[in-house]
């Protein structure tokens, strides 16, 4: 089911005239990566940024995902025992942040929903055995893991979601 915004905000590929400078999350990591290397990174194909933008011109959240490899024996052995020995594709959730002004109301979960729909959506083109991400603290872990995120076993702060379970929770 697609995501539902309310009226007046609307999810956009991240462009040079986006009014960056007044998004703060509270997280310096997560807005400096929005200011200062959000674009340059996607000009270089490494990564696509998506903004929520209220009308005007207000950034209310973003996430950022790229494609990544991680090796087989990284992975939890129920998953990797099937997989060949080698370097597996993955998506990255790099980033996602939400606007102090706008936290609390439901973004956030609904951007990570957006985010999981890409990931879901891309999975059919272009197959990946697992979402990853970095959580940039302790706060943003209980975060995901409230969304069915794991750890990566020997990897406290990566947390992982399975194509199958991606492929579950779309599908319901
Ligand atoms: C983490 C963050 C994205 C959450 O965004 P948000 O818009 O405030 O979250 P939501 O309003 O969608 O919250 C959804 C649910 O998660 C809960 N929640 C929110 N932040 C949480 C946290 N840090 N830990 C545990 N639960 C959390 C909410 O209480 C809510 O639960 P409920 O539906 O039972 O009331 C936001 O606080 C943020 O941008 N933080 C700074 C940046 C950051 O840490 N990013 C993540 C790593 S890159």
């Amino acid at each position: 089911m697609p995501v539902q915004w309310p009226q007046g905000f609307s999810i956009q590929q991240l462009e040079k005239s986006h009014k960056r400078a007044a998004f703060c999350s509270g997280a310096d990591g997560v807005d400096e990566w929005l200011k200062k290397y959000a674009r340059q990174a996607q000009d270089k194909r490494l990564s696509v940024t998506r903004i929520l933008i209220k009308e005007p011109d207000i950034i209310v959240g973003y996430y950022t995902l790229a494609m990544g490899q991680v090796n087989f024996d990284e992975l939890p052995p129920e998953i990797a025992r099937k997989l060949p020995g080698t370097m597996m594709p993955i998506i990255t959730l790099a980033w996602l942040g939400v606007d102090q002004r706008f936290q609390g109301r439901g973004f956030g979960e609904r951007l990570l929903a957006q985010a999981l729909a890409d990931c879901h959506h891309t999975g059919h083109i272009m197959p990946f055995v697992a979402v990853l991400l970095d959580c940039v603290t302790l706060n943003a872990k209980k975060f995901y893991q409230r969304y069915d995120f794991k750890e990566l076993p020997g990897h406290p702060m990566k947390l992982m979601l399975p194509w199958k379970l991606l492929d579950e929770m779309m599908g319901a």
